[in-house]
């Protein structure tokens, strides 16, 4: 029989290799889920959104068919009005371009894809998702009012994901207000930098506000008060805003409602 020291060491050697190999296999399949996590923030971010998204879309695609039944009455005359026609095209081709604009920024936004932080103007992220959520704003009669301070220094942030944080508490602070009748439903948007090196922005809105009891449970995944609910908005929120260093809390307000603000450090490449 020969000594076995050879083949142990071989052995030896092949299993410091494996090993780096799980642990390859093991960062690649943390990564992995962390991007259908992120997916799946997504999606739910989208939910939100449902009524309007359906609303915007159906809304170019109504029209659409109105244009093109006008045409066919235009064409079908003893003597064919082609200037209507030609008119009611260039509706439908806005029409259609409305349509796909708007499926265009919701697909943006459920696209699955690792995060990627960039050099971000937190103010830009506010304005893109004021746009996404106009709708929203109107149909629940909310006015919106924002306190932007500007030539704010730049955060290394993934756009959609501060997005998604945006979304839920502005739908959030939406909800919060529904059962308002006696007062001005407004909802303030605020960004600012503090003291520190780092900035902050805050949605306030005047709703029914917080228990006491509530406020720290309000983070945890699937606490919901509401019939519908799904509980999972602050969650996501708070993972997002801490994935990016920073802290998302909530405190009551002097009059009705609540705030919640979150915290961003700002880069070092500062603008
Ligand atoms: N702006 C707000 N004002 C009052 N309560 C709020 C506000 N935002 C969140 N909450 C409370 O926190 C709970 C959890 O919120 P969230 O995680 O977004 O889930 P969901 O909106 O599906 O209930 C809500 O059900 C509600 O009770
Ligand atoms: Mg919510």
């Amino acid at each position: 029989m020969s000594p076995p020291t050879r083949p142990q060491r071989v052995a030896g050697l092949r299993s410091r290799a494996s090993r780096r190999m799980e642990r390859k296999h093991a960062e690649q399949a943390l990564r992995d889920m962390q991007t259908n996590l992120a997916h799946v923030a997504r999606i739910t971010t989208l939910g939100e959104l449902t009524a309007s998204i359906t609303h915007e879309v159906n809304q170019p695609l109504g029209a659409v068919l109105t244009n093109a039944e006008a045409c066919l009455r235009w064409l079908d005359r003893a003597t064919p009005d082609l200037d209507a026609v030609r008119r009611s095209v260039e509706w439908i081709i806005d029409d259609g371009k409305r349509a796909s604009e708007v499926i265009r920024r919701v697909r943006a936004l459920a696209k699955k894809t690792e995060i990627e932080k960039v050099p971000l103007d937190v103010n830009d992220v506010v304005r893109e998702v004021v746009a996404l959520v106009q709708r929203e704003l109107a149909s629940h009669r909310v006015s919106l009012r924002m306190e932007l301070a500007p030539a704010l220094p730049l955060i290394l942030g993934d756009r959609v994901q501060l997005q998604q944080v945006m979304i839920n508490l502005v739908m959030n602070g939406i909800e919060a207000m529904q059962s308002v009748t006696d007062r001005l439903r407004e909802l303030v948007i605020r960004s600012r930098r503090d003291e520190t090196r780092r900035l902050l922005v805050s949605v306030t809105d005047g709703g029914v506000g917080i228990a006491k009891e509530d406020a720290e449970r309000l983070f945890d995944a699937f606490f919901t008060t509401k019939p519908s609910g799904m509980g999972m908005g602050l969650s996501i929120c708070r993972s997002i805003v801490e994935g990016h260093g920073g802290r998302l809390s909530v405190s009551g307000n002097e009059g009705p409602g609540a705030t919640f603000q979150f915290t961003l450090p700002v880069t070092l490449f500062a603008a």
